[in-house]
């Protein structure tokens, strides 16, 4: 092996750079010389690759989105893309493919390999945190902190206002994030999609407490969230989400005034936390690793505060749970 290339795809979360610049590094250390494929796997198939090297990611490990750019590809999601992104791929004599991104992206390396023995290893990278076989992805501690300052300086206007706040939370499908900023910024009442809503039931929470003297309530939506059956896809041009349903609701069945908050992309940006930068290094590094072990089509990812490699396909076709004994808590302490 004397090469490789790296790409981000999908959503962008901070500390895809800290990744890339591990892969980097990391493979420059082992001898090898390092391409980079710029928006995803779009750039595979157009053969926009760039050689990098040491000072190419310099100053990177601190910086929110990515360098590289990402790109969502429908042509890669047929054979003749993937096909024509492998002869790409081999006319500049590479073999091997870090990805790094999210379960889409991950399907697309996993048919790549499989397809045309392109060596792929996925590096798992998404604010959603719905990566199977990894505790954490790349990005998601980022995001947490992002929602758990904007709950704060909410919270503030709340109480001036004595307001109820519906604030909706990213996560596609997923209620990972919306569960631990609700918990860790003490939020009144938290809906994910994995657990049935009773929209009458939050109500009357939130009237209760009102009735016990709270000057507010902040109610953290994940936008997958399903309200009384009807499930929500949360349409940003349409201006339809869960969060304005609810809020809805809480107006006419309480004594709180409601507004809502849609965080949006914001959660997406900003300079990764610590806890992301050191992830991003160790996956990254460990990518590297295992390609140089002679491995392909497996994801790296953080279990038990190991780093291990799995097979990409139980990354993509297992389900990761939502941890409902931090729910049940999050209940208590509200
Ligand atoms: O997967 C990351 C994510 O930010 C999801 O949380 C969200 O549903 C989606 O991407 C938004 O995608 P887009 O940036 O294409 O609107």
């Amino acid at each position: 092996m004397s090469n490789l290339a790296v790409l981000t795809s999908g959503g962008d979360a901070p500390g895809m750079n800290a990744a890339v610049r591990a892969v980097v590094r990391k493979a420059l250390s082992e001898g090898l010389e390092v391409f980079g494929v710029q928006r995803g796997y779009a750039g595979v198939i157009d053969g926009d690759f760039i050689k990098l090297n040491s000072s190419s990611v310099s100053d990177v490990i601190g910086q929110g989105g990515t360098f590289l750019r990402s790109a969502r590809c429908d042509e890669f999601r047929t054979p003749a893309g993937r096909k024509k992104a492998a002869e790409k791929l081999r006319s500049k004599g590479i073999e091997n493919l870090v990805v790094i991104g999210g379960d889409g992206s991950f399907t697309g390396a996993k048919l790549l390999s499989e397809e045309t023995g392109i060596n792929t290893i996925g590096v798992p990278a998404t604010i959603d945190n719905d990566i199977a076989c990894t505790h954490d992805s790349i990005g998601y501690d980022t995001a947490l902190n992002t929602i758990i300052d904007a709950i704060s300086k909410i919270r503030d206007t709340a109480s001036s206002h004595e307001r109820a706040f519906v604030i909706e939370t990213m996560g596609r499908h997923a209620g990972f994030l919306a569960l631990a900023a609700g918990l860790a910024g003490g939020a009144e009442s938290i809906l994910v999609p994995e657990r049935k809503t009773d929209v009458d039931e939050v109500c009357q929470t939130i009237q209760k407490d009102y009735e016990e003297g709270k000057i507010h309530s902040i109610i953290l939506v994940a936008e997958g969230v399903e309200l009384e059956g009807q499930r929500f896809e949360t349409n940003r041009e349409m201006n339809e989400s869960p969060a304005f349903a609810l809020s809805k609701e809480i107006s006419d069945r309480t004594e709180f005034e409601a507004r809502v908050t849609i965080l949006g992309h914001i959660q997406r940006g900003g300079a990764p936390t610590g806890r992301d930068r050191l992830l991003a290094s160790r996956l990254g590094a460990a990518a590297v690793d295992r390609l140089l072990a002679g491995e392909s089509n497996v994801m790296v990812g953080l279990v038990n505060s190991q780093v291990q490699a799995s097979p990409i396909k139980d990354a993509i076709e297992q389900e990761k749970e939502l941890d409902m004994d931090l729910y049940e808590l999050s209940t208590i302490l509200s």
